[in-house]
């Protein structure tokens, strides 16, 4: 790939969340994700790489863009496998809540787990502690294999969970151990990021959120030099069968290596509302203010970009919905 091309895409994820930061607070998170998508769609179209959609809105019968098997780029450049995530958090959107993203990956051809929408179990740590955790062993083994990665106390690690009904028993577990907690309602690609960087106070994530997302955070941490370690978690019969057919083995620990192949990969994000690592879209008036972060698995390279775009120059980046 390309060096030139995380630039590029920095533009996709910046269009996505100026279009679905105008909901933000407005209950309407499929008006929010809907904006997401038609924005980074189109500037999709700019970009010089011949790119297919793996991980994206759903099945192409089931969503009218960004969806699975669908050609993106301008036809000329690098092959690649894409993997979006226009609105990450659609409900953080509609609530004006954190850590809502748009995000996305990319990957040479044939490298990015082309995961099914179903749930996946995950943990996630940054680059003290890789090698260091086991997704079969327990809670608190994780905990203190991460304490002493870090060289701190049980007490003072911080785990996020998703706030679930079904992460009882986790949640019951951290408190058992000791260790702090972040109950996050919503937004586990953050949350598995997070955990990367050490201003966001974040140590481990637990818990089981969306497969398309722990591949996503995959690539996040391959390029961060961080851990996620996965398993597939089909709930009906229907689910398990998909599985089958796409030849994914459910009981199988998902390693890095099964989530993003290879050794370069590029993830773009942009914040559309506030959180620990990136501030949300603001509107000044005459501009909109997006902060994001592009990274490049090969070189190591990690950028925060912070732009300005001119609302009255591109009104059609912002007034989507
Ligand atoms: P959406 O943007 O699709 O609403 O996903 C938000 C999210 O919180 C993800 O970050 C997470 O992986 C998943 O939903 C968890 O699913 P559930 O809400 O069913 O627990």
């Amino acid at each position: 790939m390309e060096r030139s091309l995380s630039m590029e895409l920095v533009r996709v994820t910046e269009a996505a969340a100026l279009a679905s930061a105008r909901w933000m607070g407005r209950g309407c998170k499929e008006e929010a994700d809907d904006a997401a998508t038609s924005a980074m769609r189109d500037v999709f179209d700019t970009i010089p790489m011949k790119g297919t959609v793996v991980i994206g809105e759903g099945e192409m019968d089931e969503a009218p863009m960004l969806y699975i098997g669908e050609k993106l780029g301008t036809g000329y450049g690098p092959r690649v496998d894409v993997a979006v995530d226009p609105l990450e958090g659609t409900n953080i959107v509609a609530s004006g809540g954190w850590n809502a993203l748009a995000v996305l990956a990319v990957a040479d051809h044939g490298q990015l787990l082309h995961a099914p929408d179903m749930y996946m179990d995950k943990i996630a740590v940054g680059p003290e502690a890789v090698g260091k955790i086991d997704i079969n062993r327990s809670v608190t083994e994780n905990l203190k294999a991460v304490a002493r990665s870090k060289n701190k106390d049980v007490e003072d690690v911080v785990a996020t969970v998703l706030n679930r009904k079904r992460h009882e028993h986790i949640i019951a577990e951290l408190r058992e151990a000791g260790a702090r907690i972040k109950l996050i309602e919503d937004g586990d690609v953050a949350g598995a990021i997070n955990t990367a960087f050490d201003h966001t106070g974040v140590d481990i994530l637990f818990g089981s959120g969306g497969a398309p997302e722990g591949v996503l955070a995959a690539v996040a941490l391959k390029c961060l030099g961080g851990e996620i370690q996965g398993r597939l978690l089909p709930q009906t019969e229907e689910e398990r069968t998909r599985c089958g057919k796409m030849g994914v083995d459910v009981t199988k620990v998902l390693l890095m290596e099964d989530l993003v192949r290879g050794d370069d990969a590029i993830f773009a994000a942009t914040g559309v509302t506030d959180g620990e690592l990136l501030k949300g879209v603001q509107f000044k008036g005459t501009y909109g203010a997006t902060h994001s972060v592009v990274m490049r698995a090969k070189s190591g390279t990690v950028r925060f970009v912070d732009g300005r775009h001119s609302l009255q120059k591109k009104p059609n980046l912002v007034m989507r919905g």
